[in-house]
């Protein structure tokens, strides 16, 4: 058996997992973000930990001889994030989150300074990335930032609580524009160019291979017949691509978390940064991956439920599933937009609304809005060279019917829901944790298709025409905040 873990960004997910990836149980405990200015999301390191700890010590006390059998876990997080450590280990501050906006400055500086950025990272500087925001605290945080002795992601924090090492793998790594893509290594360019040192960073592995070994005190208290091995793991994207054995060049999947990603899996390095396409390593080896990132996809809708005070469910219930399309127009750029836009300062909006508008026509609305946005993620796609005719479906987001035929209409391609989706993340790291014990890539199976959501062809072309409409929300939305 295996454990697959996922730190989310609202919740950390744990799975038991058997052989023929049959989830034997699965627990979480939700997570909360703290925004202390407009722009800024952290959480603290300290709270993935506690999550992690009741997860598996609930899997503990309700399926011990299944857990005692495990022989690999692997790790799953949300990409991007800064943790700083001294040299105790010791975290220094909370961790600045993917969604955080503050570092717009510093990417224009770095881009200013190192015009060759994109070409060896894949990426334009954006906000979110790690690097920026190490630049961000040296200039607002110098006391912190000089005690700097590591920058680990999410998950390689977790690993370090697991096993006592630093170590990071490919996809996430990919996320911080320190790394060369196509290399699969640190850049030492980079790193000068944001003055760090690669001593800072943790020491790299593929995704597939073991990274450490579960401490003794751990492993007695979760009663491990011996101590399972830790594998690389994957940034939670490539984590879900994992999950759904999209592992070769054309597999495609659109995934509605806290973020919205349109994903491609790619043979080779592709870097086509001009409209915001991310390109990164995959977390198999000599893979790579392009995507397109929406900051606020499932984010919307839980957010538009807290002002609502509705629960989501309520809310999507509320719609009339006939219905073609919203009386409203909602732009979901809440911390701004990375794909196709690069822009920290955008902020959201409703438009077009009357006195005549219901909830049920803004709930609609912000479906449509992140549909519509995750279309413009798609025409990047394009115009880097990446046709999508097809694509799973994932995410917390893909369990409304409503919002996976929307996405489909909008999108115009089928999209697939699978099983298991909802926890595909902690999928994808318990399968990463058997290729780390010594399973072939080959066993790495498509897991079943359960339903297919067919574009409509007459909403195809409603939908083309109010997209259109709908990106004019941008030009007006963009410069009003403040
Ligand atoms: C990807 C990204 C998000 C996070 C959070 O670049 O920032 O998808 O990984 O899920």
């Amino acid at each position: 058996n295996t454990v697959g873990i996922d730190v989310g960004t609202s919740s950390v997910k744990v799975a038991l997992v058997g052989e023929d990836d049959r989830v034997i149980a699965t627990a979480s405990r939700p997570l909360e973000v703290s925004r202390p200015k407009p722009g800024f999301s952290e959480q603290d390191p300290q709270h993935w930990w506690q999550a992690l700890v009741e997860g598996l010590d609930e899997l503990k006390a309700k399926h011990p001889s299944e857990l005692a059998d495990v022989v690999a876990i692997g790790l799953s997080g949300h990409m991007h994030g800064a943790t700083l450590l001294d040299d105790k280990g010791e975290v220094l501050r909370p961790c600045i989150l993917w969604n955080d906006v503050r570092s717009m400055a510093q990417c224009e500086a770095l881009t200013a300074k190192w015009p060759g950025l994109h070409s060896v990272t894949g990426n334009l500087a954006m906000p979110g990335f790690t690097a920026p925001k190490l630049m961000w605290v040296r200039e607002h945080e110098p006391e912190i930032f000089k005690r700097v002795a590591k920058v680990l992601l999410p998950k390689a924090y977790v690993r370090y609580r697991l096993c006592g090492l630093y170590i990071e793998e490919m996809s996430d790594a990919s996320g911080t524009s320190w790394l060369d893509v196509g290399a699969r290594d640190w850049s030492k360019a980079a790193l000068d160019a944001t003055g760090m040192r690669r001593d800072q960073m943790p020491d790299l592995v593929e995704g597939d291979a073991v990274s450490g070994e579960l401490n003794a005190e751990l492993t007695r208290r979760w009663g491990f017949k011996r101590a399972p091995v830790i594998a690389g793991g994957a940034g939670d994207n490539a984590a879900g691509a994992v999950g759904l054995g999209a592992i070769h060049a054309g597999d495609a999947f659109v995934s509605l978390g806290t973020s919205g990603v349109l994903w491609a899996t790619t043979a080779a390095f592709a870097p086509a940064p001009a409209r915001g396409v991310h390109a990164f390593c995959h977390a198999v080896p000599n893979t790579w991956h392009q995507m397109g990132v929406l900051l606020s996809a499932a984010g919307s809708l839980a957010w538009w439920s807290q002002v609502a005070g509705a629960d989501e469910g309520k809310l999507l219930a509320e719609i009339d599933a006939s219905r073609a399309s919203s009386a409203c127009w909602f732009a979901p750029y809440l911390n701004g937009e990375r794909t196709p836009h690069n822009d920290a300062a955008v902020r959201g909006g409703f438009a077009g609304l009357d006195g005549s508008c219901t909830r049920a026509d803004m709930t609609l609305s912000v479906l449509e809005g992140v549909a519509y946005a995750m279309r413009d993620a798609q025409e990047a796609l394009a115009s880097a060279g990446t046709k999508l005719s097809e694509a799973d479906i994932i995410g917390g987001g893909a369990r409304s019917p409503l919002w996976s035929q929307l996405m489909a209409d909008v999108l115009g391609i089928p999209l697939h829901q699978v099983a298991e989706s909802e926890i595909g993340c902690a999928l994808g790291a318990a399968r990463l944790a058997r290729l780390a014990a010594g399973e072939p890539l080959s066993s790495l199976k498509r897991p079943a298709r359960v339903r297919t959501f067919a574009p409509r062809a007459d909403r195809v072309s409603l939908h083309t025409a109010r997209h259109r409409h709908w990106q004019g929300l941008y030009a007006a939305l963009s410069g009003w905040a403040r």
